[in-house]
């Protein structure tokens, strides 16, 4: 499955009442949005015709979570779904997720490109992998492990979609501050120079599902119906629908 079927079907399964994407370029993934959405890129060029209540926004994402209110374009200020495929570094994904989810509740759903790299040269920091014409994943795989080790309470979820593999981030909390007090740290130990250590489980996508067993998880409903909900209502359920759909086995999910 590609990564824009599997974006199409989050929306057509989600219904999120807001949409939010981090790297537009031409609009190939933005054009698949019916619902109101803010885009954000600081070189979009679009040759895909939209079909949604659009706010796009020419600047990197750091200088647009720095606005004051970034998502008041929105009805009500939170994001259903985010796709963030902006600078493929490990840093930058890392604060794009951190800035995200402090706009997020409980039942978002987060989806995170260029996950899987299928070669060194693919996953390097230089965009080696493009000089050619092929794909540049970049290092953003490394914050799969950041995350396992920071936020064993976010469900991480590899989709072994082409090109470069996705991965979806559910049960956010936006009031969670251990991935920002821990950025500093971490990123001492991310950005290193090519090659990049890139290891066998993610190039061979050992621990990766198949996007269409995870579209067909029952988990839909529940999640557009935790929107009615307060906060820890809507947490508790929606642990409750992955926990039953089996995918807090295969992550590192812990009850909070
Ligand atoms: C892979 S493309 C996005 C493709 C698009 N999501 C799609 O699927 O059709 C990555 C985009 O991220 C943008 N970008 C690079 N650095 C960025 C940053 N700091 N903040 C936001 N976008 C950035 C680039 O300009 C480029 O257009």
């Amino acid at each position: 499955m590609q990564r824009h079927q599997l974006l199409a079907r989050l929306h057509e399964l989600l219904q999120p009442r807001t949409y939010f994407e981090i790297g537009v370029r031409k609009g190939r993934s933005l054009t698949l949005s019916r619902v109101p959405s803010v885009g954000v890129d600081p070189f979009f060029l679009l040759t895909h015709e939209l079909h949604c209540d659009v706010h796009l926004v020419r600047t990197t994402s750091d200088e647009f979570f720095a606005r004051r209110r970034p998502f008041a374009h929105f009805p009500e200020e939170v994001v259903d779904l985010a796709f963030i495929d902006g600078m493929h570094l490990a840093e930058f994904a890392l604060r794009d997720l951190i800035n995200t989810e402090r706009h997020c509740h409980p039942a978002s759903v987060i989806v995170i490109d260029d996950m899987l790299p299928r070669s060194v040269v693919e996953a390097g920091r230089g965009r080696v992998g493009s000089a050619d014409g092929g794909a540049w994943a970049g290092d953003v795989f490394k914050i799969v492990d950041v995350l396992r080790e920071h936020r064993p309470d976010l469900v991480v979820v590899e989709l072994d979609t082409k090109p470069t593999g996705t991965v979806v981030v559910l049960l956010p909390d936006p009031t969670d501050t251990s991935l920002a007090a821990a950025y500093e740290d971490v990123v001492g130990d991310l950005v290193v120079p090519d090659p990049q250590e890139v290891p066998e489980r993610v190039l061979t996508r050992a621990g990766a599902m198949d996007p269409a067993d995870f579209l067909a998880a029952p988990i839909w409903p529940q999640l557009r119906a935790a929107r009615r909900h307060g906060t820890d209502e809507a947490r508790r359920r929606v642990r409750e629908a992955y926990a039953a759909a089996g995918l807090l086995t295969n992550t590192a999910a812990v009850a909070r």
